[in-house]
């Protein structure tokens, strides 16, 4: 996915990280902090008939490098950061599933984003729930994903950088010069993203979570096996 380059200063958008997001980081976190184990949380913006919906109009290969591995791996890497950015949960969680949901190829697809706001706003109220401010984040987060920027809401500075720290499976290493949130810089969990990327893993959630069953998942192989990088 094309990020265009940005010229300001990690120290700049690590300063306008912390004051869009008010008291909630009073300082860097500890490197290594968020790379630990998450707390069980389970999606409860993530319905069923959202991944149903999401599914039926989705015309990609469901494993491909857009597909559902990555959506998980973004919402993974989300759960790990909003605690620290303070990014609302809900948005973060249905930004994973929506904002690569109408891509109409694996390539260049500049539209795509905008596509996924617009299905986002279609499926709000029917297949998921959302308020009013809450669906204004998730379009501007699905619909400028793309544009390499962060100059945004820290819900959706935290949805963008859930998603550029998953570049790992396309060859691209994130940069921290890239990344918008102090909470992403974390070296630890760059690398983290990055090997599991590169790995295209499989995170548990599509399983026990989304309960997308085996047989939608042709080659995965089994965690335990899964030690070689490629
Ligand atoms: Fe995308
Ligand atoms: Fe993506």
């Amino acid at each position: 996915m094309p990020m265009e380059p940005d010229s300001s200063s990690r120290a700049s958008r690590a300063s306008t990280a912390v004051r869009s997001a008010g008291e909630w980081l009073k300082e860097p976190p500890r490197p290594g902090a968020v790379v630990g184990p998450v707390s069980d949380a389970r999606s409860s913006a993530i319905t069923p008939g959202l991944l149903a919906a999401i599914f039926e109009q989705y015309t990609l290969p469901l494993l491909g490098l857009h597909g559902v591995r990555h959506w998980a791996r973004v919402l993974e890497i989300g759960r790990r950061l909003l605690p620290l950015t303070g990014a609302r949960a809900d948005v973060v969680e249905l930004f994973s599933v929506l904002h690569d949901a109408c891509r109409h190829n694996e390539n260049h697809d500049p539209r795509h984003g905008a596509r996924g706001a617009l299905l986002a706003v279609a499926l709000c109220g029917r297949a998921f729930e959302l308020d009013a401010s809450g669906l204004v984040l998730l379009q501007e987060a699905c619909a400028r994903h793309t544009d390499g920027r962060c100059d945004a809401d820290v819900t959706v500075q935290t949805c963008w950088d859930s998603d550029r720290l998953d570049l790992g499976r396309a060859g691209i290493r994130p940069s921290a010069r890239k990344l918008c949130t102090m909470a992403a810089c974390d070296p630890g969990l760059i690398a983290w993203a990055t090997v599991r990327s590169q790995r295209d893993e499989t995170p548990d959630l599509v399983r026990e979570e989304w309960e997308i069953p085996e047989s939608l998942l042709p080659g995965v192989r089994p965690r335990d096996n899964d030690q070689e990088g490629r």
